[in-house]
């Protein structure tokens, strides 16, 4: 696997990739891989002829109070795994390359991003689309994978690529769980013996509003009311938000009445989580 710093041999080589006739597959991230990451790099290999991962703790998403300074790096044994995978290359710029001191150019989705986590984190999302953008204009990708657990960002970037006519296919991945329900997240590595297991509470509310929706709750009040109850039951959770929203407008709907998702943000201790689940009327 090749590791590449500079963003300009990265765009070389991927307009060369290209020029070559083949389907470059991408999967961007922040690096700390954990088996999220890996099904994203398993299926962009299968899917492509030529695949790069890129690396890069985006500063610019990251809010004056959030976690940039401990987000959690381990650069060779991310190496070491995306070359365990067979990716080809590891795009791994450094801020400076990214962000040189004269740069000013910033890349906004207004609607989609006024709620849920833009709410929460003001300018977390102009921070994701301008990078993304940014990485898509480096690495070229036919195809470019993002988990669905981040639901609100794959919304966003969607929108993006439609609303500026990028040539890359969106591949939406399903969330990837540990055994007990837990969306894997480089983050949850900031929770002690206690809160990881106060955590599993998350999909377990999910999991409760499903069970109320086949006994015939449909109303959104009432279905937030079922989550909310789980998640008050464990004390170390303290939940920011829950909505039942649309899948593609992310607009809050009244009313389960086809296909709706539920958004959740909570903290555990020191850690922020999110999570989705769908939640379908049986037909
Ligand atoms: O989901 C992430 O890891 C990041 O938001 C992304 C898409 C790599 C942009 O920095």
């Amino acid at each position: 696997m090749k590791v590449i710093k500079d963003p300009k041999e990265m765009q070389h080589l991927a307009l060369d990739a290209r020029r070559q006739g083949k389907i470059i597959g991408f999967v961007p991230t922040m690096g700390y891989f954990h088996s999220g990451h890996l099904s994203l790099m398993r299926r962009c290999r299968k899917e492509c002829d030529w695949t790069v991962v890129s690396i890069f703790v985006n500063p610019l998403q990251f809010g004056p109070r959030e976690d940039l300074e401990t987000y959690p790096r381990d650069l060779d044994r991310d190496l070491r795994l995306a070359a365990e995978v067979g990716i080809d290359v590891a795009f791994v710029p450094e801020e400076k390359a990214m962000y040189p001191p004269e740069y000013q150019t910033y890349v906004e989705v207004t609607q989609l991003t006024r709620g849920l986590e833009g709410f929460y984190r003001p300018g977390h999302f102009r921070g994701v689309t301008t990078v993304v953008l940014k990485l898509f204009n480096i690495v070229q990708p036919d195809f470019a994978y993002f988990g669905q657990k981040d639901y609100q960002q794959l919304k966003v970037i969607e929108r993006m690529v439609q609303d500026l006519n990028i040539p890359v296919r969106i591949v939406a991945c399903e969330t990837v769980r540990e055994p007990d329900g837990l969306a894997m997240s480089s983050r949850n590595v900031y929770l002690n013996p206690d809160e990881r297991r106060a955590a599993r509470v998350l999909y377990r509310s999910l999991e409760a509003a499903r069970e109320a929706l086949k006994s015939g709750t449909t109303c959104s009040a009432g279905l937030k009311a079922v989550i909310w109850g789980v998640l008050s039951r464990e004390q170390m959770i303290r939940p920011q938000y829950v909505e039942i929203v649309d899948p593609e407008t992310l607009e809050p709907v009244d009313r389960v009445e086809r296909r709706a998702v539920v958004l959740l943000a909570a903290f555990v201790g020191q850690a922020r989580l999110i999570d989705e689940g769908f939640l379908e009327m049986e037909p």
